[in-house]
């Protein structure tokens, strides 16, 4: 298993890159701006993730036209060999992807949907694909089938299936037992996946026998 943390938040991830409990960290344009950050800090993220260890930093390009995304995607990729360029999987998406493939740039296709798109995603021998699993509950999916299905589909390919939106432990665990080996997360869901009230009880009852 490998866990990311879904967060631009420094303080909150810092830490969790630094006592090497997580691979990497993944951020889109939504997540920079809940933690009142854009485009311009990313060269700054780059650096202070890679200092604390980030074996891997997922940045998302953007732009209004396929050149400007294609053009933010290979700045981005410069930022040095850390980096995984996201790119949304739109017809532009897909063409930008296919170019950065053949430039050797790792590539994640977000916001992936359907199997379809994985499929699509997989024949362009991308790195990743994010697929969002709350998102795809909340509008009333099978998210767990579709993930499910798309972990099954591309398992003989070089893409892994890296899911996002995941938005609790047992949400995290239901994937896990359905084959997911990559998710990302934010910060309050990942530290809560460490923590059980039983195994609370129980070491802190080891702690008052210790004491006498
Ligand atoms: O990386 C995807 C994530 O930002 C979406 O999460 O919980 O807003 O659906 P959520």
């Amino acid at each position: 298993m490998k866990l990311y943390a879904d967060s631009a938040d420094t303080a909150q991830v810092i830490p969790l890159l630094e006592d090497g409990l997580i691979r990497g960290v993944t951020t889109n344009p939504s997540i920079l701006a809940r933690d009142g950050l854009s485009r311009a800090d990313l060269p700054r993220l780059y650096d202070e993730f890679s200092a604390a260890g980030a074996q891997e930093i997922f940045f998302q390009a953007t732009g209004g036209s396929r050149a400007e995304l294609r053009d933010d995607a290979e700045a981005i990729a410069a930022f040095g060999h850390r980096m995984v360029v996201k790119v949304p999987a739109t017809p532009d998406g897909f063409r930008v992807a296919r170019e950065l493939v053949q430039h050797e740039v790792r590539v994640l296709l977000t916001a992936v949907y359907s199997l379809a798109q994985a499929t699509f995603a997989a024949s362009l021998g991308v790195d990743y694909i994010a697929p969002y699993f709350g998102r795809l509950v909340d509008s009333g999916e099978d998210g767990l089938a579709k993930v499910s299905n798309m972990t099954r589909v591309l398992a003989p390919t070089r893409t892994r299936v890296l899911v996002a939106s995941v938005r609790s432990p047992n949400a995290a665990a239901t994937l896990a037992l359905n084959g997911v080996s990559h998710l990302t997360a934010d910060v309050p869901v990942l530290l809560a996946m460490m923590i059980d009230p039983v195994t609370e009880q129980s070491a802190a009852e080891f702690e008052r026998v210790a004491a006498g």
